[in-house]
């Protein structure tokens, strides 16, 4: 619940309900995410209200901002143009699929989204995030593009994606996601993206661990 402390949080960041909003509701510029995430830290729990404790009872795990988003649709973007095709850009275990709603406005090429619901999480899947296995999705779409955005813990699934050479997005925390992975041995790009958030940062003290790496990028490969 909001608490009602002087000077924060604003009224902006509560409902009428005296609950913190859903941030991921709509898109918000990176300060104004950064300032919420700020509060809630001061005020409440970061990693309680990324599990749920928020208006919409949402699970959130990369922080997304106006910013963020038009830096990844950049991202993907550029690699369709040097790619040249037609194929749609796949995210995998999308959760509850926000990261591709978000993208599908800005992206050039039509975004599938999937997860095969392994029940560990208290994500609100919607129907249209098609319930498939991540490998077995990139086998069945053939995409340009996989965006993949906190692998679990243990998962070692997009190192496989990886070596079968489609050019992959990884967005995440390398201290909390797929952290037995072996595809950071593998050639990769590590964007130090400037909006990147998650659930695991410290929001006060700017300690930010999340970025977005490129695996079998096609304009490292053109040189
Ligand atoms: C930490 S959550 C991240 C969800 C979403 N990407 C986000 O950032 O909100 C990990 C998701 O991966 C899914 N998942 C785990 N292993 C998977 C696999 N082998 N294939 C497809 N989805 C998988 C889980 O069901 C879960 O929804």
């Amino acid at each position: 619940m909001c608490q009602a402390v002087a000077a924060m949080p604003t009224d902006w960041m509560c409902t009428s309900t005296s609950q913190y909003i859903d941030i991921h509701g709509e898109l918000h510029d990176y300060e104004k995410v950064l300032s919420f995430f700020e509060t809630i830290e001061d005020e409440f729990d970061v990693l309680k209200y990324c599990s749920g404790a928020n208006a919409a009872g949402r699970w959130i795990f990369q922080v997304y901002s106006r910013e963020f988003i038009r830096e990844l649709a950049d991202i993907v973007n550029e690699a369709l143009r040097t790619l040249g095709n037609s194929k749609p850009v796949l995210e995998v275990m999308g959760g509850d699929g926000r990261l591709s709603e978000f993208l599908k406005t800005q992206v050039s090429s039509e975004i599938i989204c999937t997860d095969s619901r392994q029940g560990e999480y208290d994500i609100a899947y919607p129907k249209w995030v098609l319930k498939m296995n991540a490998l077995e999705s990139v086998e069945e779409f053939g995409p340009s593009v996989v965006i993949m955005s906190w692998e679990p813990f243990f998962s070692t699934v997009g190192g496989e994606i990886v070596d079968s050479c489609v050019p992959t997005v990884w967005i995440g925390d390398r201290n909390h996601c797929a952290v037995h992975s072996e595809m950071f041995d593998k050639p990769h790009i590590k964007m130090n993206s400037e909006f990147a958030l998650g659930r695991k940062d410290s929001f006060g003290s700017r300690e930010f661990n999340t970025d977005i790496y490129l695996f079998n990028w096609p304009s490292a490969i053109d040189g």
